[in-house]
């Protein structure tokens, strides 16, 4: 595949600046700012927005959302966090006393917090899955799926070290048992392939600022249809049927707009949001996914064989995911290591005792430069 040359000159980001962290934040592209400046400027003349736009730019995201997961925008659900969510699915994935749902040790707590409440809730068990240390997390997790398993909640690669669970294997496991699969993709999709239909979980929800590369407060849940009848967090006006005659509102009904629209958040209708996150999916898919996911396995590469000089250690590709980096430091992790990079205008993140390190395409090689000539100086 050939290699995708640097984006920067769509980003705002100063030459002397090394911003290495997008697991942490994306920065927005130049389209997407103007994207969302453009749909802010609604509110300032709500003359022109017509009745017609609540649903528009709704079904404009749905159907880009769509398109990067590879689903009909019917499966999309327009939410405002992982953890709404993540809230979401549970309170439509049944689990008994004495039940265990599945999660990683470490996980990130929006999706370990909402299991320990359902669990508290239902006298069942949240189980933590713990990987041996130089593998991938997927035969713990195979290992860790039995008949007492209501819920796998699962990212695609773990927040911290970027190691990668095979969401297709442990989909099949799931199945063979009747649990179900709900997935936090925030730290994948956009930069990683995922097949859904290979899959099928029951739930999966991105949040839009890291590797979707679109503004905060917004995100996509994928809804399986097995629960499109499904209950809502909340009860919003705009979710019910018939919903855009604004005329007859108060004809009070008890059906929902169709598909996985019942589980949107109460105004979804938010043009900066919508407009952001549409113009940064059209950013990743002007590229495709494929193609985005090996450049930055090739960036991680580089930035870990240059590392490996100075004695850093990384996973390989298949073990973790090629878009995230993370470094140890056998000799442990010098004190004040983030700060002291930082202080050089070079962004990463230190995630437990490894050094995470994520580019995008808006970095070159002189970024990696930086980071190393720094590491090299500060070691
Ligand atoms: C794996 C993962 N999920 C979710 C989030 C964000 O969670 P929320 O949308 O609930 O704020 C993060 C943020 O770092 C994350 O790393």
């Amino acid at each position: 595949m050939k290699s995708i040359e640097s984006q920067r000159h769509r980003f705002a980001i100063p030459d002397d600046v090394h911003y290495l962290n997008c697991a942490y934040m994306a920065p927005l592209s130049d389209g997407v700012s103007k994207a969302m400046v453009e749909g802010a400027m609604f509110k300032c003349e709500p003359w022109k927005y017509t009745p017609g736009d609540f649903f528009t730019g709704s079904e404009r995201f749905r159907e880009r959302a769509g398109e990067l997961s590879g689903t009909q925008p019917d499966n999309i659900a327009i939410v405002p966090s992982a953890s709404y969510a993540l809230a979401i699915a549970a309170l439509n994935c049944p689990v008994e006393q004495g039940q265990c749902i599945v999660t990683l040790a470490g996980q990130f707590p929006s999706n370990v917090y909402v299991w320990r409440d359902l669990a508290a809730e239902r006298g069942a068990k949240v189980v933590t899955v713990m990987r041996d240390e130089n593998s991938c997390w997927t035969d713990a997790v195979l290992d860790a799926i039995d008949q007492d398993t209501a819920i796998a909640a699962l990212p695609h690669c773990h927040w911290a070290d970027g190691r990668l669970v095979d969401l297709e294997r442990v989909g099949a496991r799931c199945r063979e048992v009747g649990a179900a699969l709900v997935l936090d993709l925030t730290q994948s999709l956009g930069a990683m392939p995922l097949d859904l239909g290979a899959v099928r979980p029951d739930f999966a929800v991105a949040a839009c600022y890291k590797w979707l590369m679109g503004p905060y407060g917004i995100g996509h849940l994928y809804v399986d249809p097995r629960h499109h009848s499904g209950r809502p967090l909340e009860q919003n006006w705009i979710n019910r049927g018939g919903s855009e005659d604004f005329t007859r509102l108060v004809d009070y009904r008890d059906d929902y707009q169709p598909g996985a629209r019942r589980f949107d958040m109460g105004e979804r209708s938010n043009p900066p949001l919508l407009n952001g996150a549409v113009a940064a999916f059209d950013f990743l898919l002007e590229f495709g996914i494929e193609a985005v996911a090996e450049e930055l396995g090739s960036k991680t590469t580089a930035i870990a064989s240059q590392a490996a000089d100075l004695g850093l250690t990384a996973a390989p590709i298949g073990q973790r995911a090629a878009h995230f980096l993370s470094l140890g430091f056998p000799q442990g992790v010098p004190d004040g290591l983030t700060q002291r990079l930082a202080d050089r205008n070079v962004m990463v993140s230190l995630r437990g005792r490894s050094l995470r390190v994520t580019p995008h395409l808006y970095n070159d090689e002189r970024d990696a430069a930086a980071l190393i000539e720094t590491l090299r100086e500060l070691l």
